[in-house]
């Protein structure tokens, strides 16, 4: 391993195409990766997951001053046979869960599938087999075949698919979920394959209720209105409502145990999400029509407005609404806004394996099961999985209309 690649003081070393010499893990085939130097500010749109552009000196601000302290581990992918760096590596570390995002740049063409898949690979094998964590876990594009086929070469397993949630050159492209599990712990706790959801409720999807003609005034500040809820923006008192609620929780399946919530905390989450010009979380307060009480809450969570999806997420912190209707009531009012304002092209939804209520009330509001994302988190001398749900606009519209819910 030549100086200059351990100072950082340059990208390249002297002699191309032996920057790897020396170093005894994470060298593939055709790339090898290292930790990132200021001077990869150089070529940083080659490997930044960006969209947008940066000079190299916003990049050089932007590594020393964010990717310095960011918790998730980077790395770069390097060329073997030139030491160009051509993508990066990016672990982030949950718990048990380590979720890998690789990313090559698109102008090498096809070679940089190849790269991008050996990098995951690498990573995931190092992370598991060498630092006997877990589960390594990574999402792809189902059209980078060259990246599948170093996965499945390398013993990831593909474990689920959400139908068209990427939009690549004009196409809706599936996006698929791998895992790479420790087979020590496999051998202690059994393949998650294997372990069976449990199911509740009549797995039914029932119709969209139509939309309601107003009498009057639509409720103050109301977006969506439906016959017994309406959604509106959420207001600095429905979080202290929400720790309060909290304090008070009856139920412990649907989450890893209870939460106590600091409503400061509350508040300047909400405040800061509405404040963004693109919001990345798009929160509801769902209140009762009849009384405007508030009852819950329902979300766009990390929406994906270059691709048009996100995840729905939905909490109802006054026990008695829930199990009636409220929830899914709420969430046909949600992916309206979803899907005509907003124009995504579909959502998907993550649930805890106990939390059948949860899968029951998706199926409920139409949304299909598309695998399972498992090993997700310790609890209980074991470790739990995620059933994965996602449901297509043009499916959503596609549902009868009928009211069903109580008079
Ligand atoms: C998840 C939640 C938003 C769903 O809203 P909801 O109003 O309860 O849902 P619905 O009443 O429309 O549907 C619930 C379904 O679960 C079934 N169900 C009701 N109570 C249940 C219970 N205690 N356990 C298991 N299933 C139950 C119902 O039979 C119904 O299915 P069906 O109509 O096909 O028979 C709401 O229950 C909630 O806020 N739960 C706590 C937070 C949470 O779990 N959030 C989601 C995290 S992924």
């Amino acid at each position: 391993m030549t100086e200059a690649t351990i100072t950082g003081e340059k990208t390249e070393s002297p002699t191309p195409g032996t920057g790897h010499e020396g170093q005894t893990f994470l060298v593939g085939d055709e790339i090898y990766l290292r930790g990132i130097d200021v001077a990869d500010a150089i070529c940083a749109m080659s490997w930044r997951h960006s969209l947008y552009p940066y000079s190299v000196d916003l990049n050089k601000e932007w590594i020393k001053d964010d990717l310095a302290k960011d918790d998730d581990l980077w790395f770069v992918i390097v060329r073997k046979s030139d030491d160009r760096v051509v993508g990066s590596v990016q672990v982030e570390e949950d718990g048990v869960f380590f979720w890998i995002s690789a990313e090559t740049d698109r102008l090498f063409g096809e070679a940089a599938l190849r790269w991008k898949g050996e990098a995951i690979a690498l990573v995931a094998t190092w992370i598991i087999d060498e630092r006997g964590q877990t589960t390594a876990y990574t999402e792809i594009p189902a059209d980078e075949t060259p990246v599948i086929e170093k996965l499945e070469a390398a013993g990831m397993r593909r474990t689920v698919r959400f139908r068209e949630l990427l939009e690549r050159d004009g196409q809706r492209v599936d996006r698929l979920g791998y895992e790479y599990l420790n087979r020590a712990w496999m051998a202690v706790l059994g393949d998650p394959r294997e372990r069976r959801l449990e199911r509740t409720g009549t797995g039914e999807a029932r119709p969209v209720p139509p939309p309601v003609t107003l009498e009057g005034d639509p409720p103050r500040n109301a977006m969506m209105v439906g016959k017994r809820v309406y959604l509106r923006p959420e207001e600095p008192d429905d979080s202290i409502k929400s720790a309060l609620a909290a304090r008070q929780e009856t139920e412990t399946f649907f989450d890893i145990g209870r939460h106590l919530n600091s409503p400061v905390m509350l508040d300047k989450w909400v405040s800061d999400h509405e404040k963004a010009e693109l919001p990345s979380w798009i929160t509801f307060t769902v209140c009762l029509r009849e009384n405007d009480e508030p009852i819950g809450w329902v979300a766009l969570l990390d929406v994906d407005y270059q691709n048009r999806f996100a995840e729905t997420g939905s909490f109802f912190g006054s026990v008695e609404h829930r199990g009636s209707g409220y929830g899914s009531e709420a969430k046909q009012l949600l992916l309206e806004y979803a899907f005509e304002r907003l124009g995504l092209h579909m959502v998907q939804s993550w649930v805890y394996f106990p939390n059948t209520r949860s899968a029951a009330a998706l199926r409920k509001q139409g949304y299909s099961e598309s695998g399972r994302v498992n090993w997700l988190y310790s609890h209980n001398g074991t470790l739990g999985n995620f059933v994965a749900f996602d449901l297509l606009a043009e499916e959503w519209r596609a549902m009868p209309r009928q009211d069903w819910t109580p008079a």
